[in-house]
């Protein structure tokens, strides 16, 4: 099977298994339930998950339970996210916060949440357990230090690798180490496939915040510099920041410490990763962390799905 119609045909799976986890007998919830797994991304979680458990050679079904339950994590999280980023959208279309109000999406998040432990606990296995439910505290953890240095031009790449780590490279993590359990792999494996899982989620965050400087627009449904507009300083601006003269240095950082930033100020945050060459610099680490991936990929034996990831991974060098 070709890899598009294989990623396709697991979308479908996968959102059949959510539809039957999360149960509910509140009309809005139901609502929610239909606006969320509709409107619902590219499902790269639970595929990644399903595509490492065949590449490990795990041959079992389980792991359309696992990939629902990381995609449930991930799904209550942006429901939060949205509140705490004031987001009006999600994906091209309104976000759940602005279409039936934020107070709504907290619990329904926490709804999403707990049918997602729910259905993990009936998985009977301390393991899995113990993983996903270290993810949810990274997840919350990492929000809340990105909340803290908002705006703080002290942040160093050590804060910016500790928010990646909790917000998005911790599930796929653990969706890697998930399929390790499952195909019953050795202990000191499990560590690689973390790591290996790790890398790639902190590549994913990484080229999702150049997305924001370089390339959101209608194509990709993103709000053109949100992060900026937000006052974070992420992944283009610590580059910069590391490349640039004291006084693009200073101007930097006083876009930054202002209450809002207007549109004169993004086309001045625009001319200044232009002028230090930040998206080719980007583009360049991208292709070198994306070779280190494939790298360890090659340890396995060739399978139809490893080609599905390898597909994957080279839009991973788009910036
Ligand atoms: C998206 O980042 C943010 C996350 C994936 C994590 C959000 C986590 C919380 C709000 C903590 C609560 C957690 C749970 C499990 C309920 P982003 O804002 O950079 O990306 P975006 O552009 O997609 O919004
Ligand atoms: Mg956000």
């Amino acid at each position: 099977m070709k890899a598009k119609g294989l990623k396709d045909l697991l979308v479908r799976k996968f959102d059949k298994k959510l539809y039957e986890i999360i149960d509910e007998d509140l009309r809005l919830l139901a609502e929610i339930k239909d606006y969320t797994i509709r409107s619902g991304g590219k499902r790269i979680r639970p595929v990644l998950h399903y595509c490492m458990c065949r590449i490990l050679g795990y041959k079992g079904e389980k792991y359309a339970d696992v990939g629902a339950i990381a995609e449930l994590i991930h799904a209550a999280s942006l429901l939060h996210d949205d509140v705490v980023d004031e987001a009006q959208t999600r994906r091209g279309v309104p976000s759940v916060g602005s279409r039936f109000g934020n107070k709504t999406a907290i619990l329904a998040g926490d709804y999403l949440l707990a049918c997602g432990i729910y259905h993990l606990n009936r998985l009977n296995s301390p393991e899995l357990m113990d993983i996903f439910t270290q993810v949810i505290k990274d997840l919350s953890v990492s929000e809340l230090v990105q909340m803290e240095w908002e705006r703080n031009p002290k942040i160093d790449s050590d804060v910016y690798d500790r928010v990646v780590y909790g917000k998005t490279a911790s599930l796929f993590g653990a969706v890697c180490q998930a399929a390790g359990i499952l195909a019953e792999v050795p202990k000191k494996n499990l560590k690689k496939l973390h790591e290996f899982g790790i890398r790639l989620g902190s590549l994913f965050q990484k080229q999702d915040d150049a997305i924001d400087y370089f390339q959101a627009g209608d194509q990709t449904g993103k709000v053109p510099l949100k992060d900026f507009k937000n006052g974070l300083y992420t992944y283009p601006v610590l580059r910069l920041l590391e490349k640039a003269d004291k006084n693009d240095k200073k101007l930097t950082h006083s876009l930054f410490a202002k209450e809002e930033r207007n549109e004169h100020d993004e086309v001045v945050i625009l001319s200044l990763l232009n002028r230090y060459n930040i998206r080719k610099m980007l583009s360049e680490e991208f292709r070198s962390d994306v070779e280190e991936l494939l790298r360890f990929l090659k340890g396995f034996p060739e399978t139809e799905e490893g080609a599905l990831v390898r597909d994957q991974f080279r839009k991973l060098t788009e910036v």
